[in-house]
């Protein structure tokens, strides 16, 4: 059963916690004309995640299925999505649709957005980044709402636990502790401390974010710009600046 909490105006964040391994997982749904829901969780979460997409709209009238990078939690399940959504369509980085998701998950072509690309799904404005290696993979990128400063950050800000859906207090210390948590064991260089990372999340704290939208754990709402310029400074602390 996931929990439902409008974190902005008609931007929705679905959580379902995973106690077996202490984790969240996210979707957002953005209640547009044009429907939007980021990320689609994993395959064996459908279930769930579609009946809480059932509270807020129709799942059949999903229009736009967004995603930071090609992996389980991200587009996992863009295929069940796209059998039951007719005009379902991915939205992705050009490196995404090409490499991975038209031949491994879509039921039919995404949509590749260029570096800076911006669209619209009614009264919600969105502009994409795309950002190599941040949080990870070569075809990561980020959206980011424009009307309400809402960034959708995929694996930024990753935080264990079963912890608030919103919170204003700092998230990054939690973030740097399941940094430091999985570099001891098989999930270790989980997020890559590259020669961009800096220029990146510096791109990405320019947007001054109202609203940090993680894949795992809280939703951040605050001063986003020095929110990422903490998280920087964890990763760089962690990871190392030398790559
Ligand atoms: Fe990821
Ligand atoms: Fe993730």
């Amino acid at each position: 059963m996931s929990q439902i909490t409008e974190i902005a105006r008609d931007v929705f964040k679905i959580t379902t916690f995973i106690s077996e391994f202490n984790i969240q997982f996210n979707q957002f749904l953005v209640r547009d004309e044009e429907p939007l829901l980021y990320h689609t969780g994993m395959k064996g979460l459908f279930p769930t995640v579609k009946e809480a997409v059932a509270k807020l709209i129709d799942p059949t009238t999903i229009r736009w299925i967004g995603f930071s990078h090609f992996e389980a939690d991200e587009c996992g399940a863009l295929r069940e999505w796209q059998r039951i959504a007719p005009d379902a369509t991915a939205i992705c980085s050009f490196v995404s649709k090409m490499v991975s998701v038209d031949d491994v998950v879509g039921e039919r072509p995404a949509r590749a957005l260029e570096d800076g690309e911006e669209f619209a799904t009614g009264k919600c404005r969105f502009k994409f980044l795309q950002t190599p290696h941040v949080p990870h993979a070569w075809d990561a990128g980020h959206l980011f709402e424009e009307n309400s400063g809402t960034l959708l950050c995929s694996d930024l800000f990753h935080q264990n636990g079963e912890v608030e859906a919103v919170t204003s207090s700092d998230i990054v210390s939690r973030f740097k502790e399941v940094l430091i948590e999985y570099q001891q064991g098989p999930f270790a260089n989980y997020l890559p401390y590259t020669t961009k990372t800096e220029q990146i999340l510096g791109r990405l704290a320019s947007l001054k974010p109202k609203t940090i939208a993680s894949m795992h754990g809280s939703t951040y709402v605050g001063d986003g710009e020095s929110a990422i310029y903490d998280l920087l400074e964890a990763m760089r602390d962690v990871l190392g600046g030398s790559g």
